[in-house]
């Protein structure tokens, strides 16, 4: 049984770090599931609060809810259009039972590096996407960054042939199901939160995620090492509620817009600097990091790409197209 001092210091510390918001001020609840530091979106989250409440101070108020702590990305979106958190920033994977146009960004080697997934974004095709939602109450307000994602397992793996029989987690998107069943694995679908327990367990054999998620969450310490396959890409809407956003005075629906999308471009232009430091962080903490050479890359590729025939349809042959001339 904890003492009440001891339960005092074990509730600070799960509290989201913030200064309290005043009387008067628009409440802005931000949930997130990863960590503050050493994370694109936890950083851009971080900044995001740090600038309104300076700059809004008396308007309005962010609070930060990292690391699943009030919310998993499967009830957030839930709970927005509930009124009960105002800002998220899911990966676009998690976004299925909203719309089927971001199954492009889960489509295997669709996109070379960020800066393609940037360029399409930012692309007429790209911008129209943060608005596909809204009839289901959902606005997109920004695209925020992570990186490629990299391949795990419990054994090495070189070839698509390695993962073979092997269970994978996975977001839950079914472009991603369909991509690792293209591998010959089973994909299992779970919460980001839930990753590290099932790895160390045996529930799940091996994950794929990107650098910083895979330092901030130690996956590679309940792996045999990290395979360098840069196959995929995880990306993040920050979004709200329409009935929400449009109820805002405009004046400080402006102020909030400008404060986000300085703070995107600010720390868009950072995410692949700060995947590499986590690259870095994880070959320094001893783990294995295994690069494919031109022939085994290309048997990934050859495995994995006939996934976008399954899904063309959901996601347009035209937005296909766009993504590629955003490669170029
Ligand atoms: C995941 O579920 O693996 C990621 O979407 C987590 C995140 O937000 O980066």
């Amino acid at each position: 049984v904890l003492s009440a001092a001891a339960l005092a210091a074990v509730m600070l510390s799960a509290a989201p770090a913030m200064a309290a918001c005043e009387e008067g001020e628009i409440v802005i609840k931000f949930s997130h599931v990863t960590n503050t530091d050493r994370h694109p979106k936890g950083i851009a989250a971080s900044l995001f609060q740090k600038r309104v409440n300076e700059e809004m101070d008396g308007k309005a108020c962010v609070e930060v809810f990292p690391n699943s702590t009030l919310y998993n990305d499967d009830q957030v979106l839930e709970a927005m259009l509930q009124g009960d958190v105002q800002m998220a920033a899911p990966s676009l994977s998690k976004f299925e039972k909203f719309t089927k146009q971001f199954r492009l960004f889960d489509l295997p080697f669709m996109f070379k590096d960020v800066n393609a997934v940037d360029a399409f974004q930012t692309s007429e095709t790209g911008k129209a996407m943060k608005e596909s939602m809204t009839r289901r109450g959902l606005l997109g307000l920004e695209f925020w960054h992570n990186g490629m994602k990299q391949m795990s397992a419990n054994k090495p793996l070189l070839l698509p042939s390695d993962a073979e029989g092997l269970k994978f987690r996975v977001q839950p998107s079914e472009v991603l199901q369909a991509q690792m069943e293209a591998i010959g694995a089973s994909p299992q679908p779970m919460a980001f939160s839930e990753v590290y327990g099932a790895l160390q367990t045996g529930v799940v054999d091996g994950q794929e995620n990107t650098w910083s998620n895979i330092y901030g969450q130690k996956f590679f310490e309940v792996q045999d090492g990290i395979t360098e396959t840069n196959h995929g890409i995880i990306d993040y809407l920050v979004v709200v509620s329409t009935e929400w956003w449009n109820g805002l005075d405009e004046d400080v629906r402006t102020q909030l817009a400008t404060i986000l999308k300085e703070v995107s471009d600010e720390r868009n232009a950072e995410s692949a600097q700060v995947n590499q430091e986590a690259r870095q962080a994880i070959l320094d903490a001893g783990a294995t990091i295994r690069e494919l050479d031109e022939a085994q890359r290309q048997a990934w590729v050859d495995a994995m790409k006939p996934v976008w025939a399954q899904f063309e349809a959901d996601v347009g042959a035209d937005n296909i197209a766009a993504a590629q001339e955003a490669n170029a």
